[in-house]
């Protein structure tokens, strides 16, 4: 990167000292981890944030969905910044809150509505969130979405459960939904459908509600979508004793051929353990899965699609936009301030607290 740069964003975070605090995701651009003080997966980044009281400004590097969930977990006194309002997530923006309410009220229609547990995905808006908190859900992660569904399906559905009826409305991700509850859970495909925001009553029938376990609301990730089932075969022709590690946003098929399946967070401590020459093919994003394959040169580190595939959204926070946030707050000026709607704040982090206070 620009060596212009890179002194100008080292002289602003030096000139700034404690006033100022970067969290990084691991799908950031190297130039821009190099100046993360943490970097983390969503949920990592979220304790992070809601851990550093004393910092009154926040640099986000990350999404936008991220940056409004440290905003709702920090004090009022502190602000959230991200570099580049643009960064957004492809996926967060699947469901709106409006389709959100009438899939509700269809919920209601069918009867099923007092029998549900919104479980959402941190990958959505802060109105979703809030949807979650009115309606006694939780947030969850892709690190925590087993110990998510369990708490819905069991301590917070204790009652259905019993009675065979308890559901989760899974909110907006249908593949960490469906991995989660067929791999981690042992639940079955067949009890899960596909809710569309698009067609009346979802595309569903009033019996397929009533008899579903997961209703899984019509999102995805258009990066991890690419990984297909013929990667996969491909990686184990070609080389040997390959190791296939994925992130659970991957389609089911995908999910159920590799070893091993976690958050980003999960791959790369799952890498760092293995021992030396180990041959992995990683289903994540690329900037992700290139930083791993030069911190560990031991291993043998491939991506797993012939394709290029960057998030082009956690692409947009660059050394430009980072330098640009620091040297403003220099300057006494804040830009792109992430402010949630206080409303909506109040009930997001009942859904946000409820997945801190989660076991493990
Ligand atoms: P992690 O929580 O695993 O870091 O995932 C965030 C994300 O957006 C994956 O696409
Ligand atoms: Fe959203 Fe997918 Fe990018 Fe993650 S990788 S931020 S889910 S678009």
């Amino acid at each position: 990167s620009d060596p212009g740069l890179v002194e100008r964003a080292r002289a602003a975070k030096a000139a700034l000292g404690d006033q100022v605090f970067v969290l990084g995701h691991h799908y950031q651009r190297d130039e821009v981890i190099e100046f993360a003080d943490t970097t983390g997966d969503s949920f990592k980044l979220a304790r992070e944030a809601a851990a550093r009281p004393d910092a009154p400004y926040i640099v986000f590097c990350g999404v936008h969905f991220m940056a409004e969930s440290a905003d709702i977990l920090t004090s009022d006194q502190q602000t959230v910044i991200l570099p580049d309002l643009a960064a957004g997530c492809s996926m967060a923006d699947m469901a709106a809150i409006a389709q959100v309410e009438d899939a509700w009220l269809d919920l209601q229609d069918a009867g099923v509505a007092d029998v549900t547990v919104p479980v959402t995905y941190m990958n959505s808006s802060a109105a979703i969130k809030a949807f979650t908190g009115r309606h006694g859900g939780t947030i969850c992660t892709s690190s925590n979405a087993k110990t998510a569904l369990s708490w819905a399906f069991g301590e917070r559905g204790d009652a259905q459960v019993a009675a065979g009826t308890g559901k989760v409305l899974f909110l907006p991700d249908q593949h960490l939904g469906r991995n989660t509850y067929v791999r981690d859970l042992g639940g079955r495909l067949d009890e899960c459908v596909v809710f569309d925001p698009h067609r009346p009553m979802g595309g569903l029938t009033r019996e397929q509600l009533r008899d579903a376990r997961m209703i899984l609301w019509r999102g995805h990730c258009s990066v991890h979508g690419r990984f297909s089932v013929e990667a996969v075969d491909a990686a184990r022709r070609e080389i040997p004793d390959v190791k296939v590690i994925v992130h659970p946003e991957c389609r089911h098929e995908v999910v159920e051929l590799a070893d091993e399946v976690g958050s980003t967070e999960k791959i790369i401590k799952t890498i760092a353990a293995a021992p030396a020459g180990t041959s992995w093919v990683v289903g994540t994003e690329l900037n992700l899965v290139r930083r791993l394959a030069q911190q560990f040169p031991e291993q043998r580190i491939a991506f797993l699609e012939k394709n290029v595939c960057y998030c082009s959204t956690m692409n947009r926070i660059d050394l430009p936009h980072l330098v640009w946030a620091l040297e403003s707050l220099v300057e006494g000026r804040v830009v792109n301030p992430i402010h949630v709607d206080p409303v909506v704040a109040g009930h997001a982090r009942t859904a946000l607290d409820q997945m801190l206070a989660l076991p493990g």
